[in-house]
């Protein structure tokens, strides 16, 4: 039995989590733990909110509350969310706690005491409309590198190029869109080009990790360590420990990393073992594992190291497992653009075993992986329940039916039963191996040959006949069948975990907590089973014909209002869809000017069957709310969405069933009803209220409407 600890990057509490985050590193993580604690070994699982920084501050700009706030939120929904996926950390920290300002300020001061710190003065983006100094993310521009429109100041997130935002094309303020001035300012800087042959030595003994995140990693080395700054002009973070330094923080990324310290120190205090942290960190035969998202590498491979390196005597991480990218049929996973799920969004469409099932048999390891629903249903019902569910359902009604009693002691394996032993042997052999090397989509895939195999195995064992005439041959042949289920159970298990508990209920084996996975399945183990018998495990899952949303919803943003020749109270407008322009006519005259309407974006009903109005061709509707005296268009609550964005009705997306007309548009009774400060709009669908939301954000109105007001 060893130690390990597994370190999980602490997601930013500054909005929903979503299926990319969860591809990215939260379920493989939770998978590879699963997986050391069935073969007995003891693992610390930690991670946290990530709530310092620029990312909880453009959040909480956005949505006009405080960055505490937000953090308050999003921690919870996050905690929540990954409970719902069967996630469960030993420690979820915040690096809000005090304990960790306190590791941080630790940290920090020995470093400065052992002169791996220096002072610079540097320039920064300074915005003249705003007056003070724009953290890097504040500032976006074009990539250098790839050409990327919106780059931000700190990173590209289209080729993860790490930029300083004077490195931008025609930078701009995010907020208001004034070109920043660049002054001068003070900062501390880490002294990572000390480090630069001591990562090198470090790497050498790392041939075992994927490929693209040790070729990332050398080449960034390759290219020269350069001493970085590490503290920042923002005032939400850790205070940086030094006279001078009241009004700037530490850089967020620089103290969340210790998050994962201060996380494993906490969890000691509440278990009331003050020191266990130090077993995970000090023992040198204690392997640290780190899971992330790719964009999260170097900080994980250069920077982390350093500062264990820097501090001493720390363990320094063993294996870093960076997933690639999902993308949701075809495109980027993106809260901001409504494309894909959030964990809730997709809880409500299936259960947790179903979308961790489909999760890992898609994880993206060596490549992206595309999410889509169809697949989804389609593995799910294909595999999960035709191959598996149902052979445990078949076998463990049979023997029930039967009432036949199954023991060890009645088995009498034949050639046969042995080969199918060996074949489970060599799986299961494979499967771990994999599941050591985290390479999960392939150990998934030995499971589902086995799951295969048994049911072949069954079939030709033919114990229906057998039981008429030659009971204890029909005895032996189920009790190994019992042992292919139960070997295919326990291979789901990390996976998939509270399906598998099911089912080894209804093998009646032992359960997982009392039992331990013995590798060497090739000696009989001695399992007894008592079957149960029970309704069908599992219920097909019929996500493409449930989608109800008959409603193509988008953003779009009008290119252009011109007057209706033949209409005063009707408008002319061109609207941009994105990839394409449609035409409305609108009834706003007495509401909006035409230069009110100009670049605003809206919502639109984009499959609404054509028809002319008073001589124009109006392709569409925009949703307005009316309370009897005051009028306005719907909005996104964020302006930052796109012109084609997808608008959602609860957690459906458009289920592309055609063109509409009014009156079944009307059936959806469009409405705003109050959700906090403002009104937030609704629709009924299949008799259920659903909110209307846009890149995981409300819609709402852009004037103040009384709540109740209709939408049409
Ligand atoms: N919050 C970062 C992200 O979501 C990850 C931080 S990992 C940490 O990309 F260890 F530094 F917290
Ligand atoms: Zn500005």
């Amino acid at each position: 039995m060893s130690k390990i600890l597994v370190n999980v990057a602490l997601p930013y509490a500054n909005g929903p989590i979503h299926l990319g985050h969860v591809a990215g590193a939260y379920l493989s993580s939770d998978i590879f733990v699963r997986f050391q604690r069935m073969h007995g070994n003891e693992v610390m699982f930690v991670s946290g909110s990530d709530e310092h920084g620029t990312p909880a501050t453009i959040a909480a700009d956005r949505l006009h509350i405080s960055p505490k706030e937000i953090a308050d939120r999003y921690h919870k929904e996050h905690l929540e969310a990954f409970r719902n996926l069967d996630i469960v950390f030993d420690i979820y920290t915040r690096t809000t706690y005090p304990e960790h300002r306190d590791t941080v300020a630790e940290f920090f001061m020995d470093f400065y005491q052992k002169g791996l710190l220096s002072e610079h003065t540097m320039v920064s983006p300074f915005c003249p409309t705003d007056n003070r100094f724009m953290p890097d993310r504040y500032i976006e521009g074009k990539c250098p590198n790839c050409g990327f429109e919106e780059a931000r100041g700190d990173q590209c997130d289209n080729c993860g190029k790490i930029l300083d935002p004077q490195e931008l094309i025609s930078p701009r303020c995010v907020l208001c869109g004034t070109a920043p001035e660049f002054r001068e300012t003070k900062h501390m800087f880490f002294r990572l080009d000390k480090f630069q042959d001591q990562l090198i030595k470090w790497l050498e003994g790392k041939d075992f990790w994927r490929h693209s995140v040790l070729s990332f990693t050398r080449n960034f080395i390759k290219a020269g360590l350069k001493e970085r700054p590490i503290t920042r002009d923002i005032e939400w973070g850790v205070p940086v420990p030094l006279e001078g330094y009241e009004h700037k923080r530490i850089y967020v990324w620089f103290e969340a990393l210790l998050g994962y310290i201060s996380g494993a120190r906490i969890l000691s205090e509440r278990i009331g073992r003050k020191d266990y942290w130090k077993e995970f960190y000090f023992d040198p035969e204690v392997k640290m594992y780190h899971f992330m998202g790719k964009d999260n590498i170097i900080f994980h491979t250069i920077i982390w190291p350093a500062m264990l390196m820097g501090r001493g005597e720390y363990n320094l991480p063993y294996m870093v497992v960076a997933n690639e990218f999902l993308t949701f049929n075809g495109k980027q996973f993106s809260k901001s653009r409504g494309i894909g799920y959030s964990v809730d969004d997709i809880l409500k469409l299936a259960s947790r075993d179903y979308v961790r099932y489909y999760m890992s048999s898609i994880m993206p390891e060596g490549s992206d992986a595309d999410f889509s629903l169809e697949e989804f249903q389609s593995r799910v019902n294909g595999e999960l329940i035709d191959k598996f569910g149902n052979y445990i359902h078949r076998m463990t009604s049979f023997i029930v039916n039967n009432n036949l009693e199954i023991t060890s002691s009645k088995a009498r394996p034949d050639d046969q039963d042995r080969e199918a032993l060996e074949f489970a042997n060599e799986r299961i052999r494979n499967y771990n191996s994999y599941m050591e090397k985290v390479e999960q989509k392939k150990a998934m895939g030995e499971w589902l040959e086995l799951v295969k195999y048994a049911n072949s195995y069954f079939n030709n064992a033919q114990p229906w006949r057998l039981v008429k005439t030659e009971v204890d041959q029909c005895i032996s042949k189920l009790y190994h069948s019992l042992v292919l289920a139960q070997y295919c159970t326990t291979m789901l298990y990390p996976f998939v975990p509270s399906a598998s508990e099911a089912m080894m209920e209804r093998i009646g084996a032992a359960k997982f907590s009392e039992r331990k996975f013995t590798v060497d399945l090739l000696t009989m183990d001695g399992s007894e089973f008592s079957p149960v018998k029970g309704e069908p495990p599992f219920e097909k899952l019929s996500l493409i014909k449930e989608n109800p949303n008959f409603a193509d919803l988008r953003i779009g943003e009008i290119k252009e209002a011109r007057e209706h020749p033949n209409a005063d109270k009707l408008y002319v407008l061109r609207v941009s869809l994105g990839d394409s322009e449609i035409q409305l006519v609108a009834g706003l005259r007495k509401h909006y000017t035409a230069g009110d309407l100009k670049g605003r974006k809206i919502v639109v009903i984009a499959n609404l069957k054509p028809t002319k109005l008073r001589g124009e061709l109006s392709q569409g509707m925009l949703l307005a709310a009316d309370d009897g005296e005051t009028v306005s268009l719907l909005a996104p609550i964020e302006q930052d969405l796109n012109a084609g964005d997808m608008v959602k009705i609860g957690p459906y997306t458009y289920n592309n069933s055609g063109k509409i007309d009014l009156e079944k548009l009307r059936t959806l009774e469009l409405k705003v009803e109050s959700s906090g400060e403002r009104v937030i709009a609704t629709a009924s669908l299949d008799g259920k209220r659903e909110e209307i939301t846009a890149g995981g954000q409300g819609i709402t109105t852009h004037r103040a409407v009384k709540a109740g007001a209709q939408v049409r």
